[in-house]
């Protein structure tokens, strides 16, 4: 057997999904990502929700303000900025976010999908056709939450069941809107993605690349794994590590990195969703290198997002070295605490960053 590659340098990576919250949450998650990622697609979910251009104005501003200092010759951090679509939002209000320059998405939550999606859509083609039109014709993507909220349908159903409700007729009816399927959880996705016509692609968080839905029962209730498409079979796992690690430009890395205090997660009601954005770039490396395609991780964390967003690809590299190190069992986040994915657990990868 070849020895195992022990370093890969890949250009500086992209995250194309990621929840940063505001205020100290915010201040205290953000170099997580700035120490990996050159960009990274800056979910609306906040309270109220970012959807308008000038509440997406004012949050990129706060982000751009909470980041840290500039170490040196550390690389700049982008923040693309999306709306929050609601049953309200106007054509207008599109053509204001293109004019922005700074916003990339529109992202679609269905009302009750998942945290702070309270103010989503309730009737995409019913409500919203005007909107999605102005974005098709500017080619504004929409990011997509791709579950039905229908409480008779299965909740390991419910990505399924959306494809065949929301999403083949919405593109059938604007067949030229970009759409990225965001958190790809399933078999059935996987398939729909892979071979459906026109501009579609998705992404994939490193958590679903590693983890089954067991993970959410090893030895108890797991609420660190609890996130939003939950978990799913062994054999959809499958299909989602084929597809990352297949070079297929449609998908691409998008952690879901979704920071919550660890009390917010162990009560009787927890929150969706996990923080994986410490440890993001180890977590793919390790997937990627259990699947035996360590050489493509570049394509899905540095090429395949812009590629599709049509944007340039990031000058500068990351450096991901053989070495191991220990998930802390709860990282600081300002007053609070936060319990990282899979804390507590050994990978076999770790950023290299430049010595101080
Ligand atoms: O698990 C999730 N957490 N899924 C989502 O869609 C939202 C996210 C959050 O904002 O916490
Ligand atoms: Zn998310």
């Amino acid at each position: 057997m070849p020895d195992p590659i022990k370093r890969l340098t890949i250009r500086r990576p992209d995250d194309w999904h990621l929840h940063l919250r505001d205020g100290e949450v915010l201040r205290a998650v953000l170099p997580d990502t700035t120490a990996q990622f050159g960009r990274a697609i800056i979910m609306p979910n906040l309270k109220p929700p970012v959807s308008t251009t000038a509440l997406a104005q004012a949050y990129r501003r706060q982000i751009l303000d909470a980041m840290p200092a500039a170490r040196g010759s550390a690389p700049a951090f982008e923040p693309l900025m999306t709306l929050y679509l609601t049953d309200r939002t106007t054509p207008d209000e599109i053509l204001r976010a293109r004019d922005s320059g700074f916003i990339h998405g529109v992202k679609l939550y269905p009302a009750g999908a998942t945290t702070h999606s309270d103010a989503g859509v309730t009737d995409l083609l019913g409500y919203c056709m005007d909107t999605l039109e102005a974005m098709q014709a500017c080619g504004m993507p929409l990011l997509v939450h791709g579950e039905v909220t229908d409480p008779g349908v299965d909740i390991f159903d419910r990505e399924a069941v959306f494809i065949d409700r929301v999403m083949i007729p919405l593109r059938a009816a604007l067949p030229e809107l970009k759409v990225v399927f965001e958190h790809l959880t399933t078999r059935d996705g996987v398939d729909y993605v892979r071979e459906a016509e026109g501009p579609i692609a998705a992404t994939i968080t490193a958590h679903h690349l590693l983890y089954n839905r067991n993970a959410l029962f090893q030895g108890g209730l797991r609420p660190h794994w609890y996130c939003l498409p939950v978990l799913k079979r062994e054999q959809h796992r499958r299909a989602l590590l084929e597809a990352a690690t297949s070079g297929n430009p449609r998908f691409f890395l998008g952690t879901d990195s979704a920071p919550h205090p660890r009390g917010a997660k162990e009560q009787d009601c927890g929150c969706a969703g996990c923080y994986t954005a410490r440890h993001a770039m180890a977590l793919y490396a390790t997937a990627f290198e259990q699947a035996g395609r360590l050489e493509s991780l570049e394509a899905f964390a540095s090429l395949n997002g812009p590629g599709f967003y049509g944007l340039p690809q990031n000058a500068g590299t990351l450096t991901l070295e053989r070495s191991e190190q220990t998930v802390p069992d709860e990282l600081a986040m300002g007053d609070d605490v936060l319990v990282p994915l899979a804390a507590g657990s050994m990978l076999p990868w770790r950023v290299l960053t430049d010595p101080d």
